[in-house]
């Protein structure tokens, strides 16, 4: 069955696409129409699966975003495949562990940093040479509401989520003249795996308090997390560039 979408032609490629937010993400971009490089450290087996099942086309690369060859290799791989790189949705991250700042372990401080910033900056990087073969393309970054607040516990991650956004308006500033938007989305608490690895597990009194943070007192699901990134890899969003796009249920707002 041929797609038809607001995606129809476009290549994208998808990072941390096996799980959660990433797996909705490359689901939806194949429901709209692109041809989809999965990319994550683990076999995405569903998340092609669903893409298959509704008669969508995608392929499979592994990368680990913190490895500058191995992110060149799945760039390389959509040009490979499908010709060409049109949108990026640079989604693979991890939580780290639960420290005060000045307890932080330097070891997993190190590791966030370098999947959460420095590996969304290797795929921007690797991205922005694909695009520009091509007049362009649109990039979209996954950074968090604590890309924009704090969060007692989590001092990496919220840095790393803070640079995202920084490095999200500095690509987009340097590539707009040459037809690259690059935006960031910020989900509030969105239900998936990376919660429960960090304890927030449905029924239990955090889960609960979490999501009353929210004015919605609900958390999020990946795929009101995915219909943005949709939005902004297409051409709806043509004029919307260095921006970030809250999906919060309100979390920021008060
Ligand atoms: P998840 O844990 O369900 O999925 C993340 C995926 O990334 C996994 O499949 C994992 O294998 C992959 N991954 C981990 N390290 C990788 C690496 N070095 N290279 C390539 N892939 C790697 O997590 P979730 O919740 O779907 O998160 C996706 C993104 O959304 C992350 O950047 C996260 O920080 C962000 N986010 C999540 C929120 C939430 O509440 N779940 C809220 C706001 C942002």
């Amino acid at each position: 069955m041929a797609m038809k979408g607001v995606l129809d032609g476009k290549v994208a490629l998808v990072t941390g696409a096996g799980s959660g937010i990433g797996r909705a993400c490359a689901v939806a971009m194949a429901a709209d129409g692109a041809k989809v490089v999965v990319s994550d450290i683990t076999p995405a087996e569903e998340t092609l699966e669903d893409i298959r099942r509704l008669g969508g086309e995608a392929i499979f690369t592994r990368c680990d975003v913190s490895k500058s060859a191995e992110v060149g290799a799945l760039v390389q791989s959509a040009i490979k495949h499908y010709g060409r790189l049109d949108c990026a949705c640079n989604n693979a991250g991890i939580g780290g562990v639960n420290a005060l700042t000045g307890d932080y372990p330097e070891d997993s401080w190190e590791q966030v940093i370098g999947v959460n910033l420095t590996g969304v900056w290797l795929c921007t990087k690797h991205e922005i040479a694909a695009m520009l073969e091509h007049g362009g393309g649109s990039i979209v970054n996954m950074a968090s509401i604590l890309g924009t607040v704090g969060f007692a516990g989590a001092a990496a991650y919220v840095s790393a989520k803070h640079g995202v956004l920084g490095l999200t308006k500095t690509a987009a500033i340097e590539y707009a003249p040459r037809g690259i938007r690059v935006n960031a989305v910020c989900p509030g608490f969105i239900e998936t795996p990376l919660l429960e690895h960090a304890g927030i597990s449905k029924g239990t009194e955090t889960y609960t308090a979490i999501a009353g943070l929210h004015p919605m007192k609900r958390m999020g699901t990946p795929e009101e997390v995915a219909a943005m990134v949709v939005w902004l890899c297409s051409d709806a969003a043509s004029f919307v560039t260095g921006t970030s796009m809250l999906v919060d249920g309100g979390y920021t707002a008060p």
